[in-house]
């Protein structure tokens, strides 16, 4: 495969055709490994890169020069990939950089760049079980500087349908996993001082498996670290086995999260429409972020006595995207839809009429 220099544009073209970046954070993007991911080895790197000109594409990972390892070498408009075997467990930093066309009035060359951290075999035991049983492990959460994206605020003052706690704001973030089907949904909710919750859930769509974190420390499980200004490092978290061994503070999440999906979604709530039906802040999934379980019903991992999702009695709304919730969420639910504007959660959820409840996020 030849990759030439971009050629030189005349005006007319670049106007007609612009295969250049507007914004000149997308021009060079390492899309793989995702920011503060958690991955396995061998680590697959991806750059998209722009149209290149000038000084040509180059890559450093921890400060070495590892551009050679990437093709193709000089992309245009293209995803460069490199792998990498044999990366040691830690922390490791990419940085990838180019010149490439930017058009701003005119089209002109300048330099981009970007970085990625990421952390190699940072799984626990539990991650690793999760990983083997297709469920997406997520990055480490962060208000920034993750691949974490914000959707919105659930709190009933702004409109929202904050079940458990009303008026009081709880934000609903999304993992998209480039290569895993399926979603991870973080829930940080109130103030992110310490002694705010914030929970992390991930979910196969292929095994219907769900693993489950909560912010609180392995090593301190009984302190709620809060959020605000946190980093929430996936592997130092409490996790499903925690929880099924009834040792957390949050409770014991199956007990509350039960159904066909583990999310329990308002499907008419602004934040999670975008989740069920998309468009999800953060572009495009790729087909990749879905909270629908292909078929069945989800399994808390690890699948223990006592840590299940058993059936609910009662009615469900035909489609399958919602049983009737546990007395608990129902008793949620109705307080909440009794406040002005009263209804705003309709269960079972006008899913089953026109569009359906789940689209393509
Ligand atoms: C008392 C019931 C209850 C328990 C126990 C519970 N949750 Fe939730 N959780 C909810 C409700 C209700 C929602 C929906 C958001 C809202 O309206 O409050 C929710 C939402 C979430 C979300 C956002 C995605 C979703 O499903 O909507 C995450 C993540 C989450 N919880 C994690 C956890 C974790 C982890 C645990 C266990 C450590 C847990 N929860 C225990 C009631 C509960």
């Amino acid at each position: 495969m030849t990759a030439q220099p971009a050629p030189h544009r005349t005006r007319r073209r670049a106007i007609v055709v612009p295969p250049i970046c507007l914004l000149i954070a997308s021009c060079v993007t390492i899309t793989e490994p995702p920011k503060s991911g958690n991955v396995v080895s061998p680590v697959v790197a991806k750059v998209k890169v722009g149209t290149a000109c000038g000084t040509p594409f180059r890559a450093t990972l921890d400060g070495a020069d590892v551009t050679a390892q990437f093709s193709p070498t000089a992309p245009s408009s293209a995803v460069t990939q490199a792998n990498f075997p044999g990366l040691a467990s830690g922390p490791h930093t990419l940085t990838a950089s180019a010149e490439v066309q930017h058009w701003f009035l005119v089209s002109y060359c300048a330099n981009a760049s970007d970085t990625t951290t990421f952390n190699v075999n940072g799984d626990t035991p539990y991650m690793a079980e999760c990983r083997t049983q297709g469920v997406p492990i997520p990055p480490d959460w962060a208000e920034t500087g993750t691949a974490w994206v914000n959707q919105g605020n659930l709190n009933t003052a702004g409109g929202g349908t904050n079940l458990l706690q009303g008026a009081t704001d709880a934000h609903v973030w999304t993992y998209t996993d480039p290569h895993v089907r399926g979603a991870c949904i973080a829930l940080p909710r109130g103030s992110g001082a310490p002694g705010s919750l914030a929970g992390i859930i991930c979910q196969s769509a292929t095994t219907g498996r769900a693993c489950f974190w909560d912010n609180q420390l392995k090593s301190d499980p009984t302190h709620i670290l809060g959020w605000s200004g946190k980093k929430l490092v996936i592997s130092e978290l409490v996790d499903g086995t925690d929880f099924a061994a009834g040792g957390n503070v949050g409770g014991p999440c199956a007990s509350c999260h039960r159904g066909d999906n583990v999310f329990l979604i308002s499907p008419d709530d602004p934040a999670w429409a975008k989740v069920l039906r998309g468009p999800l802040t953060g572009g495009p999934s790729g087909g990749q972020f879905t909270t629908r379980v292909d078929s069945g019903r989800y399994t808390p991992l690890p699948v223990a006595a006592g840590w299940t999702n058993p059936v609910t009695g009662g009615a469900n709304c035909g489609a399958g995207c919602h049983e009737l919730p546990p007395a608990n969420i129902r008793g949620m639910r109705d307080a909440i839809n009794a406040m002005t504007p009263p209804n705003r959660m309709p269960m079972p959820p006008a899913c089953n009429s026109g569009a359906g409840c789940y689209g393509a996020p």
